[in-house]
């Protein structure tokens, strides 16, 4: 069969990616999607299970630093769009071995940019009808001060704007804004950026960059604050708060996220950055007793007798104090916004974990790790 698109997604076995993945596979029949990916811890083809027989989705277990083994994939599927997820993604991991990150997201994206800069340089249309769409993160902005302890009413709305609608500065990162990058996971992102860029003003190649807040939602690996809450809260397990909970981070139902990246893939402008966020920023430590009180109802529970799982921890090293992100454009440009309030989005995403113990057991037991020879090992 013929396809309209060919588009390699790397990382579309992670949390994001998977989403990506199934957005693309479903709402365009006639493009061809192909999942790279070197299926490390995080990676889960589990996430993927609903789609991964479909006719227009391909798997391939790969490094994206394995720059023979891209350049050969980009050649065999005539791909025409990237989109880039692939990549190490905790900071807490990165602090403990930031190699590892400078490795897979500093020259993991260098060899998918070689890849694809030298294929689409040698066919005869050049770069016509190309993308390299790179997805990167709010953090390599840097941090914000925390100006109001308490929180003010946030300058921006939206149809999915909750009650809580606050925050905690005046400032909110935009696109433009200097890269200020001070964990080990957000310098290496940095860095990718820059070469994506560079490749763009160097080599002409069509890039597009995205800068996302955090995401929440299904299929999210149990080292993250939210699902990792959830699952201990069900087991009544402590909580470890870091410091005294009053970081502030700006939360993305990852849903929305995929949207965005779709519409940034089709319709962004080449050369141009998109800063996606939901203007939503909560304090850590106000997520984790909406997280208590929620699972808490859903079993039937009293939230209070579990209040006392909270424990403070000593803090993560060099933790940013704030994000907050600026998606006027993508609003205004390209007609995005945030679909869910943050309260619907984390009943959803607890509801879903409740009823996905399996999901849960399967990555606790490590038997995920498993899948990939049980689905493809004799293929
Ligand atoms: P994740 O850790 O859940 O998934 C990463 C995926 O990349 C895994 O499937 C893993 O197997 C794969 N991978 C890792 N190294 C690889 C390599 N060398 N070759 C091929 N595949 C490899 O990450 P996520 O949270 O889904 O994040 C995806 C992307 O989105 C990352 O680039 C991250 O920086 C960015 N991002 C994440 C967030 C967030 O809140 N999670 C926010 C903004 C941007
Ligand atoms: P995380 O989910 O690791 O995302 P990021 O570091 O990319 O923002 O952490 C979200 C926030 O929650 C961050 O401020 C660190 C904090 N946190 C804890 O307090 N305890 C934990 O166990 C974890 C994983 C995170």
């Amino acid at each position: 069969m013929d396809f309209k698109r060919n588009i390699l997604v790397t990382g579309g076995a992670g949390f994001i990616g998977s989403h990506v993945v199934r957005l693309l596979v479903t709402r365009y029949p006639d493009y061809r999607v192909v999942n790279l990916d070197k299926l490390t811890y995080a990676g889960n083809l589990m996430n993927l299970k609903d789609v991964e027989q479909m006719p227009n989705y391909v798997f391939v277990k790969g490094d994206i630093c394995d720059f023979e083994r891209v350049s050969e994939l980009m050649n065999r599927y005539a791909i025409d769009g990237v989109i880039h997820l692939a990549a190490e993604s905790h900071v807490d991991r990165s602090i403990r071995d930031p190699f590892t990150f400078a490795r897979t997201n500093v020259m993991g994206t260098l060899s998918l940019l070689q890849a694809a800069r030298n294929y689409w340089e040698s066919l005869p249309e050049g770069y016509e009808g190309k993308r390299f769409h790179q997805i990167s993160t709010d953090e390599v902005y840097g941090s914000l001060e925390i100006s109001h302890s308490e929180g003010i009413a946030s300058p921006f709305t939206t149809n999915a704007s909750s009650e809580h609608h606050q925050a905690y500065g005046e400032r909110f990162f935009r696109e433009g804004d200097n890269y200020t990058p001070h964990s080990p996971y957000s310098a290496a992102k940095a860095s990718a950026d820059h070469f994506v860029r560079s490749f763009h003003d160097t080599y002409g190649l069509p890039v597009v960059v995205t800068n996302c807040s955090n995401n929440y939602g299904p299929y999210q690996f149990p080292e993250k604050l939210i699902p990792l809450f959830i699952n201990n809260i069900q087991h009544r397990k402590p909580l470890p708060v870091y410091g005294r909970g009053e970081n502030v981070r700006d939360w993305l139902y990852v849903e929305d996220h995929a949207r965005a990246i779709d519409l940034v893939f089709h319709k962004g402008r080449t050369g141009d950055t998109y800063n996606i966020g939901g203007f939503n920023e909560w304090k850590n430590i106000d997520i984790v007793r909406l997280l208590i009180s929620t699972v808490d109802r859903l079993l039937g529970r009293n939230p209070d007798e579990d209040m006392d799982l909270i424990t403070f921890v000593k803090d993560r090293a060099g933790h940013d104090a704030r994000y907050a992100i600026d998606s006027t454009k993508l609003q205004r440009e390209l007609g995005w916004e945030p679909s869910l309030q943050f309260e619907d989005g984390i009943e959803k995403t607890v509801c879903w974990y409740l009823e996905h113990q399996d999901w849960m057991d399967q990555i606790t037991s490590g038997a995920y790790e498993k899948y990939y020879e049980e689905m493809y090992g004799n293929r």
